[in-house]
């Protein structure tokens, strides 16, 4: 009896370790962007945690989490009422809005060096998240100010949300509100995958948190990629001292409360304007939709002598952007062919201005997708743009639609060859079936080729690409290294007369000469290249920058690369059955082979060497870098190893060899030493490089 006492009393120790650990590991990963162990050891910490958990399922607390994800609510959300209501913000569409803003205030409070809380205004779903002492006991949505729905159980799901508070001094009753979103990147993952699997698609970011939350299995939130950030009080026990809302945020994100990094002070109107184009510059690269940024009174006395209208308060405004959404109208559905074949269907629009950018083209992704919104020719479509992708068609106003619409049907046949359109296995995508005679993946392929990232061939632009293959000049790229002057000359003759402008180049012969010549010595500078880069430009299918290098290091020579079988593909990391099934199809069709060939033939060279990992002193010996090295790189470290024979992971587990430790090693290292794995320090390293001629 007593010996089971003791066991519980010594788990219970190890869990409250375990919690505060991985609580604090959470925290340095998705609140502070700023990992600092990997995903396979934070993954084993949880794995402890959950077995301890279940031998002893009586210390099981709600703040554990492991207990993120729990049972899905029955009958409905619960209703909360608000005791402070949840308001909202007055909008402000110009700089005048603003301007009229600022001097209501400074009229009011009788001066005009004002300072303000800056923040971007997110575009998700308000809520509220209530901690007491420390522990998140309820969340809940704005509805409609006063009363809101418990969804407790799906944000507790979203990982930057804390289940318990940090720091010491905590107060006893703290009520937070912020928004629920979902990263842009995230979203546009989802969406892909979705429309692989022809599942449903969300229509932008804020309706995906919104959807997401707002469901009685928290499975579904757990599943989706959902953040928050705090920007505002709803009610605190005992008083706050904070005198200014920055000074509050800053106690926020000392709280482990996710705060967004963009929030800062400005001051005077000068100062709110500057902050708004300042953002509004960075809205496109920001990694999360913005509608606007949100201006409040930094100093909590003035909020208070400043008070409310309605439903906003007079001392906070929302200065808003541009729209990312916005109407117009279908003129004709193209379809386009890409690289590998795939059929994209493109809307052509009546232009538009979207968010700043004049929109004529949006991307209806697939048959699926142009089935399932039924976008029709002569249809007003909402049209959406975000950051640097292409913007979409998201949906068609129907009640607009004009009687004798027809539905819109793929073709059967490829626009640009006449091959026959096929789906490979369940895929949701036509491709074009004439790979190596199609113009348009021909085309594609080559201006893949000849891409910055792949073969970097500077001036080659698509326009003259496009006429090279036309003109029956260039068939695949190895023609490219094949071309004459003549040839050049003759293209930008018909490029400028197709394009209506005098051919300045014809009368003027020496101008026209140095341009080919220009275009000549950058397709021959790109003869010298590099095995990565030019796995890449081959444009085989799935094999994007990273696999290139992955494959160029692991297999050391092309030819070992494309006689390897499936099996062999595999060996490399990284790489499983699909991406070696398409390596192994792509070096077996002939032409692709004679390609290859062919640019060997005409010159173009890269350096090649040993397979990795055939031979070497270290074969078979997992091997751990960690803390920094001063002679070498970590990247030069493990190169060398590998070249060694040595594979080199990024966790220690008992199949470790040896661990390397440079200086300031952490929790590698201390795991190295529980479990009694040899330690390197750099001298030993480097010792070990020179006796093997490393
Ligand atoms: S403050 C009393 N700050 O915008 C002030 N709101 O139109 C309450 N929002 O319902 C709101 N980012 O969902 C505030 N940095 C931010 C915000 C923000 C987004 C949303 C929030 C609110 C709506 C008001």
């Amino acid at each position: 009896m007593s010996g089971d006492l003791f066991a519980t009393s010594s788990a219970a120790t190890r869990i409250a370790q375990l919690r505060d650990e991985i609580a604090l590991h959470n925290h340095r990963y998705h609140v502070l962007d700023a990992p600092s162990i990997s995903d396979s050891a934070f993954d084993a910490l949880v794995r402890e945690l959950q077995a301890l958990e279940a031998e002893h399922p009586q210390l099981v607390t709600a703040d554990s989490p492991t207990q993120r994800v729990g049972s899905p609510i029955t009958g409905g959300f619960d209703e909360v009422r608000h005791d402070v209501p949840m308001l909202s913000l007055g909008n402000a569409f110009s700089d005048a809005d603003a301007g009229e803003f600022f001097q209501r205030i400074a009229d009011k409070l009788g001066r005009d060096d004002i300072a303000f809380s800056v923040e971007p205004k997110i575009d998700g779903l308000a809520i509220s998240l209530l901690y007491v002492d420390g522990v998140l006991t309820r969340a809940a949505t704005r509805g409609d100010g006063s009363t809101g729905e418990d969804v407790t159980h799906s944000v507790r799901t979203i990982p930057s949300v804390p289940l318990k508070l940090m720091g010491g001094d905590l107060p006893r009753v703290l009520e937070v509100r912020g928004e629920v979103y979902m990263p842009r990147a995230a979203f546009e993952a989802f969406n892909e995958r979705a429309r692989e699997r022809r599942e449903r698609t969300l229509a932008n970011p804020r309706n995906a948190a919104a959807g997401s939350i707002r469901q009685l299995d928290p499975k579904v939130a757990a599943s989706r990629p959902l953040a928050f950030f705090a920007y505002a009080l709803g009610r605190i026990e005992p008083e706050a001292t904070w005198t200014q809302h920055t000074d509050m945020l800053a106690d926020f994100r000392g709280y482990g409360l996710p705060v967004c990094p963009e929030a800062d002070r400005a001051v005077g109107l000068d100062g709110l304007l500057a902050y708004y184009r300042r953002i509004g510059e960075r809205r496109d690269a920001l990694p999360y939709d913005i509608d606007g940024v949100v201006y409040k009174v930094d100093d909590i006395a003035a909020q208070r002598e400043l008070g409310f209208v309605s439903r906003a308060p007079r001392w906070a405004i929302a200065h808003k952007f541009p729209a990312r959404e916005e109407q117009t109208v279908v003129e004709a559905i193209d379809v386009q062919v890409g690289r590998t074949g795939a059929i994209t269907p493109v809307a052509r629009l009546r232009p538009v201005q979207v968010a700043g950018v004049v929109v004529t083209n949006a991307t209806l992704h697939n048959e699926h997708e142009v089935r399932r919104k039924d976008v029709r020719v002569g249809d007003t479509v909402i049209v959406r743009r975000a950051g640097d992708v292409i913007p979409e068609v998201v949906s068609v106003v129907l009640d607009q639609r004009p009687e004798g619409l027809v539905p819109f049907d793929m073709p059967t046949q490829c626009p640009e060859c006449g091959s026959l359109l096929a789906r490979e296995g369940d895929e949701a995508v036509l491709r074009c079936t004439g790979t190596g005679i199609c113009p348009a993946q021909r085309k594609e392929s080559i201006r893949h080729f000849a891409s910055r990232r792949a073969m970097d061939i500077e001036g080659l632009g698509d326009a003259y690409i496009e006429n090279l293959v036309d003109l029956g000049y260039v068939h695949h790229v190895a023609d490219l290294y094949a071309l004459t002057l003549d040839q050049l000359l003759e293209m930008k003759r018909r490029a400028d007369e197709r394009d209506g402008v005098v051919p300045e180049t014809v009368k003027k012969g020496k101008v026209a000469s140095r341009w080919a010549e220009n275009l000549l010595a950058a397709i021959d500078a790109s003869r010298k290249t590099s095995l990565p880069r030019l796995l890449f430009a081959l444009g085989i299918r799935d094999v994007g920058e990273s696999t290139a290098k992955t494959l160029a290091r692991h297999f050391g020579a092309l030819d070992r690369i494309a006689s390897a079988s499936e099996a062999d593909l595999m060996t490399a990391p990284d790489v499983g059955p699909v991406v070696a099934s398409r390596i192994a199809a792509f070096f077996a069709a002939p032409h692709q082979r004679e390609v290859v060939d062919l640019l060997r033939a005409r010159g173009v060279q890269w350096e090649e060497g040993e397979p990795l990992a055939a031979a070497g002193p270290l074969l078979g010996q997992t091997v751990v870098l960690t803390g920094t090295l001063s002679a070498l790189t970590r990247d030069e470290a493990k190169e060398k190893l590998e070249a060694l024979g040595a594979k080199v992971s990024g966790s220690v587990s008992a199949k470790t060899k040896f661990v390397v430790a440079g200086s300031e090693a952490g929790s590698k290292l201390d795991k190295a030493r529980q479990l009694g794995i040899p330690v390197l320090d750099e001298a030993a390293l480097l010792a070990l490089f020179a006796e093997h001629g490393a």
